[in-house]
């Protein structure tokens, strides 16, 4: 399999574009011109997944990206891989039966090149006005220049603070991303005993989200709660670190974790990992895995031999092109 591309990336919110932009050209970058953009982001995936559709500028079209980057406010590095598509309106119609959207995000991109860095100028539909900065690393790039050259714009461009996470993230908060996610997999459940389908989505620090509906079964011992399906998926995509949780059930407006959930959940979370209860556009409850667990059992509690913290060491970096 090919190694993802690299790029050191920085988010600020933009007070001026217009003097932004006169400042980039000042400093001698050159003027690509106006893109609108269009970023599908499909739920259900390893890492994060967007099929772009743009016109304008020398890449117009339609690519599907796959990327990893981490939730950092600094500049942080994205690795990600890209595929030509001929049919996006197919692509995304198969890919929405298939894994579901998140959200939509809409946008239109002024696009400066200083160097290897790109610098965007975005208006983004509900969210206002952006410049990212992107250092496009070569293939052998130990990614120190990269991360010089976009401190260095970032002076020069006089920035404000950089934001954290991506636009499909600041468009759909967190809360709301999640409990949309386990809405939409609490839909699949097989409760056909208790008829209370439930629903669980946990997001990890790769940006992916797991999901996971309850499992009953005719020896009621043997039915499964969502939240160990979703730990069940994230386990199986190589992920064993959890950093917030979203639970939904058909009927209840907030249905608490059932205490074996809790351990499970506390097994690959922290005491302040947040856990979202309610419904997607409802009112949410949130509270945190430790609160859920008071005085938990945990490796600790074994004493002298107890085994390591096992899922951090054995963490596996995701991989979103692995087939
Ligand atoms: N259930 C869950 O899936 N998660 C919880 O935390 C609470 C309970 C399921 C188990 C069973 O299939 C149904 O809800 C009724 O107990």
């Amino acid at each position: 399999m090919t190694r993802p591309r690299r790029n050191v990336e920085l988010k600020a919110r933009d007070a001026d574009p217009a003097a932004t932009l006169e400042r980039a050209l000042a400093l001698g970058a050159s003027d690509e011109g106006l893109l609108t953009q269009r970023d599908t982001y499909f739920a259900g995936v390893r890492g994060r997944l967007k099929l772009r559709e743009q016109d304008g500028g020398a890449e117009a079209g339609a690519r599907l990206i796959a990327y990893v980057r981490p939730d950092g406010d600094q500049a942080r590095t994205s690795a990600y891989r890209l595929a030509e598509v001929g049919d996006p309106a197919a692509l995304r119609d198969a890919l929405d039966a298939a894994l579901g959207t998140l959200v939509v995000v809409d946008k239109r991109r002024h696009l400066l090149l200083y160097q290897n860095v790109r610098i965007h100028l975005d208006e983004v539909d509900g969210l206002g006005s952006f410049v990212e900065l992107e250092g496009v690393a070569a293939a052998d790039s130990d990614l120190t220049g990269e991360h010089e050259l976009v401190a260095r714009l970032r002076e020069e461009l006089a920035l404000d603070a950089p934001v954290r996470g991506s636009y499909s993230d600041l468009l759909l908060d967190e809360p709301r991303a999640l409990l949309g996610a386990a809405d939409a997999v609490m839909h699949s459940a097989y409760a056909p005993y208790s008829q209370f389908p439930v629903g669980a989505a946990l997001r990890t620090p790769s940006g992916a989200i797991h999901v996971g509906a309850n499992v009953e079964n005719v020896a009621y011992p043997q039915g499964q709660c969502a939240e160990a399906s979703a730990i069940g998926a994230m386990v199986a995509a190589g992920e064993t670190e959890i950093s917030a949780v979203a639970v939904v059930a058909e009927k209840l407006d907030v249905c608490p974790p059932c205490g074996g959930c809790r351990q499970r959940l506390k097994e690959f979370a922290g005491p302040d990992t947040p856990v979202y209860l309610g419904r997607p556009g409802g009112p949410v409850e949130t509270t945190t895995v430790g609160a859920l667990l008071p005085l938990a059992f945990d490796e600790e509690s074994l004493g002298e031999g107890g085994p390591e913290r096992r899922h951090r060491s054995h963490q596996r970096r995701p991989d979103p092109g692995r087939e």
